[in-house]
């Protein structure tokens, strides 16, 4: 659905100017003391939006599917959407009958025929699976009403083929609406994915009976403890790449497909009785379980800093016509400008304020912090509009009460702005041989205080000629050890530039591989299994060995005919200085390191790669998958050198490497 608005971007352009200065397949080295520039602390994080499940069914750890029949049309097939009957009750959705909550006017109607025979009831299938892990507690709950039903109710988790791990059975059913809450807590793992939730009547008294049923939920661990957390595998796993900007919630998501659709703020706080959730721009219904609230905590649990995306005005209609777009005219914007001062004052704003009033009755007195405000999401397709007052609405209205606050631009970096843009944000999503080649753009580009946001980029494609179709041939199913490399490429460039690049994030994040609307992603899941992509490894690998100053090196990394990038930084907390390498080339390449500084005679090594296939293009081949996870893992090692201001270093072909060296007498030559 992306495919035209992508193929608009082209921002960059090669500018890699390559001399002869070493030997094929050599480089002499020298890593000075001289610093260039101080790195931002936010130099590496996520960009964050409900895609390819990477929330409901994802990282926000809600096991049921469609738990409260949020964004259906009553009556259909869909509606009933990962609900199924067992052996035979009648199941609708309705809005009929009063909802649990004006939030959830849609429950499930549950009719059991005249005549039964066994246990009968309904089965919900997860997100295509559910894990079943034993000694784990599962947290559930659902309300319940029916006139004349009373009889009890069985809850479990079982197999598709009917083997019980745990089960409880529950009373309480009246005509009105009651919640019942359960703890499911299996003594035995399940051998699959294969199981469901299921809910059992007794069927003596059920036969010929109505019920209706809404809002259920059903919780495994999350990370942290949190109540309506964060399944643990992917939170740990995007907290070991240790990330210090989180930019949500989009992205297309935040745009919503109409303006009632967008993503409001205000629907995602409270009680999960009170969200109503929505149609999301990736083809399902968003419960907003995961809402500002959570997000925000998750940030804080991350360590990563906000980078907050506001509505500017503009929905997602009709992708195959970008013009089409529906903007709100700028006599209608002020209501608009209004929800987001509520947004922010209910973020930063004390508990006298009205706003930050309901955060504290929401458990959350202290207010967040907030630098960032990201004023829409690539506006660059609809810029005049951006110019003439949709940008500005927003950042004036913003710092006249919050002077405090930056602003990032989405719009074509040479789009004037007024007031003029001081950050911005811009996406790429393109072919390796694109950010082998870009990874230079930065050290030319002009000074003029100015800071970027490389907000969303990665290597989608093996076809130079149409890089970015969703749906096209060579299109990444996973991230590729060839991609990864031309990523990191063009990351050593980043960082080596991080006096204007302030900030950055691959996208998009998580994908669940049984149901997905974009390739490729940093870590794959299902139900229970999840894949570190090569392109994770590489930001775990970048982001974990952080400098705090850029060091230069001779010769600088855009000055050799090889094939390899790299940056050098020093920690002047631990004092250890870091050079980052990626060799996209299909030769192992011997560097000759020399140091400014001495070391006590060994270093650390890094390295993400596999030995050189031939052909080339048999590279973008090798990645790491749900079924072979680890087909390319990073090796750490050390080694030794005699001399402590030199040494030698094989860069094998197609990888990436990070050295370590700790600095006994560093002294800042610049
Ligand atoms: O990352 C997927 C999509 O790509 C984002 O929603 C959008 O900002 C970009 O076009």
């Amino acid at each position: 659905m992306i495919l035209q608005k992508l193929c608009l971007l082209g921002l960059f352009s090669p500018v890699a100017v390559r001399s002869l200065l070493t030997p094929p397949n050599a480089l002499n080295l020298e890593i000075t003391t001289n610093i260039t520039h101080e790195i931002p602390s936010t130099l590496y994080g996520y960009m964050w939006e409900d895609i390819n499940h990477s929330g409901d069914g994802g990282l926000y750890a809600e096991l049921l599917q469609n738990r409260a029949f949020q964004g259906v049309i009553p009556g259909t097939q869909n509606a009933l959407n990962a609900w199924q009957a067992h052996n035979g009750a009648r199941l609708s959705v309705t809005s009929k009958t009063e909802g649990v909550s004006s939030a959830l006017p849609n429950s499930l109607q549950v009719q059991i025929p005249k005549v039964v025979f066994g246990p009968v009831g309904f089965e919900n299938t997860g997100y295509w699976g559910l894990k079943v892990q034993e000694g784990w507690t599962y947290n559930g709950s659902f309300y319940v009403k029916s006139d004349t039903y009373t009889g009890s109710i069985t809850v479990s988790l079982k197999s598709s083929r009917g083997t019980v791990f745990a089960s409880q059975t529950l009373t309480g059913v009246s005509n009105a609406w009651v919640k019942l809450t359960f703890q499911l807590t299996p003594t035995v793992s399940a051998a699959n994915d294969d199981n469901v939730f299921s809910v059992i009547l007794d069927g003596g008294a059920a036969a010929g009976q109505t019920l209706y049923f809404g809002m259920f939920s059903l919780f495994p661990p999350t990370f942290k403890g949190r109540e309506n957390g964060m399944r643990i595998d992917l939170a740990e796993a995007m907290a070991a790449t240790n990330p210090t900007v989180w930019r949500f919630p989009g992205g297309n998501n935040l745009e919503g497909l109409s303006f009632d659709t967008r993503w409001k703020w205000n629907e995602t706080i409270g009680p999960l009785e009170n969200r109503p959730g929505r149609v999301g721009d990736w083809s399902y219904p968003n419960t907003d379980g995961l809402g500002l609230l959570e997000y925000l905590n998750w940030a804080e649990d991350l360590g990563a800093e906000p980078i907050l995306g506001v509505w500017s005005g503009i929905s997602t209609a009709n992708y195959s016509d970008l013009a089409d777009w529906p903007i709100v005219p700028e006599a209608d914007l002020q209501p608009y400008v209004e929800d987001v001062l509520n947004e922010i004052e209910f973020i930063v704003g004390n508990k006298s304020t009205k706003w930050g009033k309901v955060r504290a009755s929401l458990g959350r007195e202290e207010p967040y912090s907030l630098r960032f405000i990201e004023v829409g999401n690539e506006d660059q397709f609809q810029e005049d509009s951006y110019a003439a007052y949709r940008w500005s609405a927003f950042v004036n209205a913003i710092s006249a009460e919050y002077p405090e606050m930056e602003f990032l631009a989405t719009s074509f970096p040479s789009l004037a702005l007024n007031p003029p843009y001081k950050r911005i944000d811009f996406h790429q999503y393109d072919s390796a041989s694109f950010f082998e080649t870009n990874a230079f753009f930065f050290d030319t580009y002009p000074r003029n205080g100015t800071k970027w946001f490389v907000g969303e980029y990665a290597v989608t494609s093996t076809n130079e000629s149409n890089p970015l179709g969703l749906i096209t041939q060579g299109r990444l199913q996973y991230p590729s050890l060839a991609g990864s490399t031309a990523e990191a490429a063009f990351m050593t460039g980043m960082e080596r530039n991080s006096d204007v690049v302030f900030a950055s994030a691959y996208a998009p994040s998580l994908q669940h591989i049984r149901n997905y609307q974009w390739t490729p992603d940093i870590i794959s899941f299902d139900a229970s299994r999840m894949v570190r992509s090569t392109s994770y490894y590489v930001q775990q690998m970048f982001s974990s060995n952080r400098g705090t100053h850029v060091l230069t090196t001779n010769p600088p990394s855009d000055s050799t005919s090889v094939p390899l990038y790299w940056v050098a930084s020093y920690n002047n907390e631990t004092e250890v200085v870091f050079l980052k390498v990626s060799n996209t080339g299909t030769d192992d390449l011997v560097g000759n390191i020399v140091l400014d500084f001495s070391t006590p005679g060994f270093a650390t090594a890094i390295s993400l790669g596999t030995p050189a296939l031939s052909p080339i293009s048999e590279l973008f081949n090798i990645s790491n998958t749900i079924d072979e996870p680890d087909q390319v893992i990073p090796v750490a090692s050390s080694f030794s050198f005699q001399d402590p201001t030199r040494f030698n270093y094989t860069f094998p072909a197609t990888s990436i490497t990070v050295l370590a060296m700790q600095s006994l007498n560093f002294n800042n030559s610049g």
